[in-house]
């Protein structure tokens, strides 16, 4: 295959639990992938990215791993994940790993001689401390699943830290040993053909340590409660150090794609971490979009929202746009497995579903950098209505529900009001293949509740619609291929004259692409940005014909349309 052209590709990323089941046990699998590929080549991605597949307990879906070298075997065997590599390959497909190394399983081999006495080899693997002088935890960080940072470990009398949950202690990245390992590891994947790595919370190996080899403690944002931990982990001070020796002692040597996940990223840091020539990454993951609509000043985090403004994301998009313009690479994104379904957060799932879907992909993928399609987005998939905790599975929305109902004072209809909300397991429910039970997902009983109105949107009801959903991105994603603008074109946000419509264009020699998308239920007309009337759409829906002298546009509801012509 060509090297990786990372910055043409769109990648879609397969969260293996969730995507299809082939032996009918209810939790999708290796076979069920590339029983699957032709979809993707359909629609016409470039890249996959694969949520965890590794030998784990499972305590966070597969981002707690507890040997890096082998497959789980609900995911199936070495010989499973070679023929779907194997299969990504013949049809031009690369594939990029999750590299989740911030932290290991509590149940890898390592953390389990770690813990056994101070003496041990691999003690200084993790990250221990001794109680605060009180007994208690030696600083007041909260984890993000809830819960101090620090655990107890009676056999060496300390505190180990863990940035997620207790069975997730973080890495000591100060250790060269540990940074060996990880090498080792990643070699062992490439060596065997993979493409790239996606890097969980990769911002976070480098901790803040004090003179004296203690935690700073966070500053208290909310009085009587521990302290968000994450502010503190997040882009530390080894962090472009530690990534710059990835490179010399691993990436340099293949041809890879890497995209690092980055909490609390700043433009600075982008431009740090991803620039052509100083950085050490192709791109990043960063939240701030995701963020806009939490609620400020809460004592829970992301689970209270407010309504997005739309300003507040164009302005947001604007700065990362310009920010990381020749200066680094964009990662654009509205959902993944952490993230509830866009179409239901910042489109309508009623409905407008099919028009809010093709919207928000239209408005997406006109921006500059590398797009993600999450498992079916494609298809315009919903948040799902989770009635009770019950029908929950995610270690995040339940350690909330636990915490909101018995501590906060939260009813439990404000709980779940939450989680139906925000909550993960909202992109966690099967994929809807086809008209059969579960969406197709599997023969048996899924792992998760599969979504009960699948007859709306699976793929089989798709393929040959030329209006739906999934055809809207098989054309945006051919678009990309054909229209070196839409790769290379620079970032201008226009005004515009409504408060839910966006519009923006993007100038590359001495042509312009101009997107303008309605975010809003009701139609809508708005003034044209000028030349945009006598340019050629290459793609719209809900949106009036456009005519030379136009001055005006009207867009249906979440109606949208992308145009190119000259500057
Ligand atoms: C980010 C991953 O995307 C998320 O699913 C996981 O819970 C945390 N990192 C911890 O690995």
């Amino acid at each position: 295959m060509k090297p990786t052209d990372w910055r043409s590709s769109v990648v879609y990323q397969i969260y293996p639990r969730s995507f299809c089941d082939s032996n009918g046990d209810g939790i999708g699998d290796l076979p069920g992938i590339t029983a699957k590929l032709d979809h993707l080549q359909q629609l016409g991605v470039d890249v996959v990215w694969l949520s965890p597949i590794y030998a784990s307990p499972q305590d966070d879906n597969g981002y707690d791993i507890a040997d890096y070298r082998a497959i789980a075997p609900e995911f199936g065997t070495m010989a499973d994940f070679d023929a779907m590599l194997a299969g990504m390959h013949q049809r031009g497909l690369r594939l990029m790993m999750d590299l989740v190394v911030n932290h290991t399983s509590d149940e890898h081999a390592w953390f389990q001689q770690a813990r056994s006495s101070r003496d041990n080899p691999y003690h200084d693997y993790y990250l221990w401390r001794e109680p605060a002088p009180d007994g208690g935890p030696p600083n007041n960080w909260e984890a993000a699943f809830q819960g101090s940072v620090w655990e107890w470990n009676e056999p060496t009398g300390e505190y180990y830290l863990h940035m997620f949950s207790k069975k997730q202690p973080d890495l000591n990245w100060e250790n060269p040993r540990v940074r060996q390992e990880v090498y080792a590891l990643m070699r062992f994947w490439l060596d065997k053909g993979v493409d790239g790595f996606r890097m969980d919370v990769i911002n976070m190996i480098s901790k803040p340590w004090n003179a004296d080899g203690s935690l700073p403690n966070a500053p208290v944002v909310r009085d009587g409660f521990l302290q968000p931990g994450f502010a503190m982990t997040c882009n530390g001070p080894r962090l472009l150090e530690f990534l710059r020796e990835m490179c010399l002692e691993v990436l340099d040597h293949y041809d890879t794609l890497t995209v690092g996940e980055a909490p609390m990223a700043t433009v600075t840091v982008g431009q740090a971490l991803t620039h052509p020539e100083t950085g050490a990454l192709n791109m990043l993951f960063q939240f701030e979009h995701m963020d806009l609509d939490i609620a400020p000043g809460q004592a829970v985090g992301k689970w209270v929202t407010q309504p997005l403004d739309l300003r507040d994301l164009q302005q947001s998009m604007a700065r990362w746009q310009n920010g990381l313009h020749g200066q680094g690479w964009n990662s654009l994104y509205l959902s993944n497995h952490d993230q509830p379904r866009p179409v239901s957060r910042w489109g309508d799932d009623g409905v407008h579903r099919v028009a809010a879907a093709k919207m928000l992909a239209t408005w997406l993928h006109g921006h500059q950098g590398t797009p993600y399609v999450y498992q079916g987005e494609e298809l315009g998939m919903p948040n799902y209505p989770f009635a009770t905790i019950n029908d929950c599975r995610d270690i995040e929305s339940i350690n909330f529900y636990q915490v909101a109902t018995r501590q906060l004072g939260w009813t439990d209809g404000q709980a779940m009001a939450a989680i139906r909300a925000k909550g993960r397991d909202n992109a966690r429910v099967p994929v809807a293949w086809d008209a059969t039970a579960h969406g197709g997902f599997t023969q048996g009983t899924p792992w998760i509740d599969s979504h009960p109105n699948a007859e709306q949107f699976h793929a089989q009801g798709q393929y040959g619609d030329v209006d739906s959903v999934f055809h809207h991105y098989q054309r945006l994603i051919a678009l990309r291929k054909q229209h070196p603008v839409l790769v290379h074109g620079r970032y201008e946000l226009l005004p515009s004259s409504h408060p839910r419509v966006s519009a923006y264009r993007r100038l590359w020699v001495d042509q312009c692409l101009w997107v303008v998308t309605n975010f809003s239920a009701e139609p809508v007309t708005v003034t044209l940005p000028e030349r945009m009337a006598s340019g050629q759409t290459l793609i719209g829906h809900g949106a009036e014909a456009l005519t030379p002298g136009m001055s005006t546009l009207a867009l249906q509801p979440y109606g949208a349309i992308m145009v190119l012509g000259q500057t």
